[in-house]
């Protein structure tokens, strides 16, 4: 087991990759609490992890107070935290023209102000040689229609990765991204992408298919384990091929 008696946080691991994440770190040993916004998605999360090795909260990562009671209830029950994975986010669309600035502010509050936060709030409960995983996207390698706060949401969190790596050397803490592809959870649901957008999506990647929540998490019990124990600062691209090979494929 890669991960035994090292303890993980996750955010948003309620739902989708977050969610794979979890089952993928008790697989290999971790002690592991998720938390994400709605009590619904908390709901959901019970009935797929096991209550007895995971704590299961209700938070949100926008909100200082709420991430202080979330890390303070994690220590209080697990100890200090050795994993912490910034995967909260929302996926809405910003065409430029249209959007007005409550929704540029909800999207760059959950996906940027709010990962900037949970990482700085848990920097107290943070053992030192831990490792800091967060979930950016492709969306950062290139432009697309409708979703430029998204992408630039995204795009600062590699930037972050890279500049917490360099503040976070002295302590070995390691920091390290991972830029997913298409990968199927309920996100796309959220904003109503249907099955034939899918199989239009599929026909456009190399591997001609979306990932798996658990192709994620895969990456992720390889960043946060010893395994990676060399990597900081850098981003790990998990995309079938979407965005290092071009067509014809
Ligand atoms: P999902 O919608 O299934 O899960 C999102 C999770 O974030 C849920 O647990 C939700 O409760 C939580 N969340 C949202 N707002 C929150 C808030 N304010 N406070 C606390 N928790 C909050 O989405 P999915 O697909 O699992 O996405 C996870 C991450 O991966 C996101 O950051 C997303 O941007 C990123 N991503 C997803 C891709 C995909 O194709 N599914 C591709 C690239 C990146």
């Amino acid at each position: 087991m890669k991960l035994l008696a090292k303890t993980a946080a996750i955010t948003g691991g309620t739902s989708g990759i977050g969610l794979a994440i979890a089952k993928e770190f008790l697989a290999e040993g971790a002690k592991v609490a998720v938390f994400g916004k709605s009590q619904k998605s908390s709901d959901t999360a019970k009935k797929e992890l096991d209550n007895n090795n995971a704590l299961i909260m209700v938070g949100d990562v926008t909100k200082l107070h709420d991430l202080d009671k979330i890390y303070e209830t994690f220590c209080s029950q697990y100890g200090n935290l050795d994993i912490l994975v910034v995967n909260a986010g929302i996926f809405k669309p910003s065409p430029l023209l249209l959007t007005d600035e409550k929704s540029f502010q909800e999207i760059m509050d959950t996906n940027l102000k709010g990962a900037f936060f949970s990482v700085q709030r848990a920097l107290p409960f943070l053992n030192n040689n831990g490792s800091i995983i967060l979930i950016a996207s492709t969306s950062t390698k290139q432009g697309c229609v409708d979703f430029s706060v998204y992408n630039a949401s995204k795009a600062a969190l590699i930037s972050l990765t890279q500049s917490f790596a360099a503040e976070l050397l002295q302590r070995h803490i390691r920091v390290n991204s991972i830029s997913p592809g298409f990968i199927r959870t309920p996100l796309q649901d959220k904003v109503g992408i249907t099955e034939e957008m899918i199989i239009q999506v599929e026909s456009s990647i190399p591997m001609k298919r979306c990932g798996k929540p658990n192709e994620i998490a895969k990456a992720a019990v390889f960043l946060a384990s010893n395994d990676s124990s060399y990597m900081t600062g850098a981003d790990l691209l998990i995309d079938g091929g979407l965005i290092n090979i071009s067509p014809p494929f």
